[in-house]
């Protein structure tokens, strides 16, 4: 059985997983099985069932990204996650008279986690931008920007309108050094690019399902530093955030002793039930062969179309979708073109997104190829 048989392809050619993550099948009998099923058959009983479904979720999360389940606490979203874990630090209630202040990420991050980062001025820090034109993936780059004065660096691991990688274990290095901490956004590295958080060894790590995992939208993921949980002290708390959540005591609230306690008050299950089903189906296909086989095509594409690019696209530091300038007399042409074949991507400004995933083929490589090659002779 072909890996691409393990999912529901929408008509056509999709080249969309940097947008959203086509469904797998095993997600949706997750779903009907983890979710839907308990509930019709029990009603409120399904709860153990529904949180047993949230923990396996979390572990085979920890398989892919090789991390413990308990590190990991669900969330609905990066930014959500970005802001209760900053606002529970030690240094955050008293920032506005710190001299190490500073929030530092790059002009070019998703806005997103930069409105984060901008509405954090309220409590006292103060957002510093590396300027777009600093490249992310050169480490002088972080070298220049990161100093004392910096409280904590976001970092993107792959960038969604370029598809550059940051350079993540030295910019953990110079943290380190710094005293600063280290949050990373794997929204569009999880499940595309082999991630190892425990080797990474920042402070924080914030992904989401809805891309590269095939998980649709909703389910989000924090995951904390085990090394650091216990001086962390979410403002944005409930009953599941309790070391006991049943203890039901009004007067007394003790953290649970891992990253659960970010989780807050009853927590979300359809979206997790399902994404346990996309995460398990990439563990079956494995990580190491669905970037092999990106990379593959990646590469069969750059070389047939090396001549019609603007700028090289360097593989080395490429995430998984290959963000492609072209002349903006070629994109209209090209666009149409491509629409009329029935093909599922984007264009920002002058650069068109395709990204190949483990049901992405040979043949449609040719298909973006002649496209391209011919609205490049026109
Ligand atoms: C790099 C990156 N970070 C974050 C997000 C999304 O952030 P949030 O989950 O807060 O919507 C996206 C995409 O949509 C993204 O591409």
């Amino acid at each position: 059985m072909s890996a691409a048989s393990l999912f529901n392809l929408p008509e056509g050619h999709y080249f969309l997983s940097h947008s959203v993550g086509c469904l797998p099948k095993k997600a949706e009998t997750s779903l009907a099985e983890n979710f839907l099923t308990p509930w019709k058959m029990s009603g409120g009983d399904a709860w153990p069932i529904w949180l047993d479904t949230v923990d396996a979720f979390c572990a085979s999360l920890g398989q892919l990204l090789h991390g413990q389940a308990s590190d990991f606490c669900p969330q609905s979203n990066l930014s959500s996650g970005f802001t209760k874990w900053l606002m529970s630090l030690p240094e955050t209630q008293s920032i506005k008279t710190a001299t190490k202040r500073k929030i530092l990420i790059h002009q070019t991050a998703f806005p997103s986690m930069g409105f984060v980062c901008n509405a954090m001025q309220k409590m006292g820090f103060e957002l510093v931008f590396i300027p777009a034109s600093e490249p992310v993936s050169n480490k002088e780059t972080w070298e220049q920007a990161i100093n004392k004065d910096v409280f904590c660096v976001l970092a993107t691991h792959v960038h969604s309108n370029t598809g550059t990688v940051a350079p993540i274990e030295h910019i953990a290095m110079l943290c380190d050094k710094y005293n600063s901490y280290f949050a990373v956004d794997i929204a569009q590295s999880a499940g595309i690019l082999p991630i190892n958080l425990t080797s990474w060894n920042a402070d924080a790590v914030f992904g989401s399902c809805v891309k590269w995992l095939c998980g649709g939208p909703g389910a989000g993921f924090m995951w904390v530093n085990p090394q650091t949980t216990e001086m962390l002290s979410p403002i944005d708390v409930g009953w599941f955030s309790h070391q006991n959540p049943f203890e039901m005591d009004i007067n007394h609230f003790q953290y649970a002793q891992d990253a659960k306690r970010f989780w807050g008050g009853t927590p979300n299950v359809a979206p997790f039930a399902l994404a346990k089903g996309s995460v398990e189906t990439l563990l079956e296909i494995g990580q190491q062969n669905i970037f092999a086989h990106n990379r593959r095509l990646a590469n069969e594409l750059l070389i047939n179309i090396e001549d019609c690019l603007q700028a090289s696209i360097d593989l080395e530091n490429n995430g998984g979708t290959l963000c492609i300038e072209l002349p903006d007399a070629n994109i209209n042409m090209l666009e149409s073109e491509l629409q009329r074949q029935h093909c599922y991507f984007d264009v920002r400004g002058n650069v068109m997104r395709f990204s190949f995933h483990i049901y992405n083929t040979l043949p449609q490589i040719e298909l973006l190829t002649e496209a391209i090659r011919t609205s490049a002779t026109r």
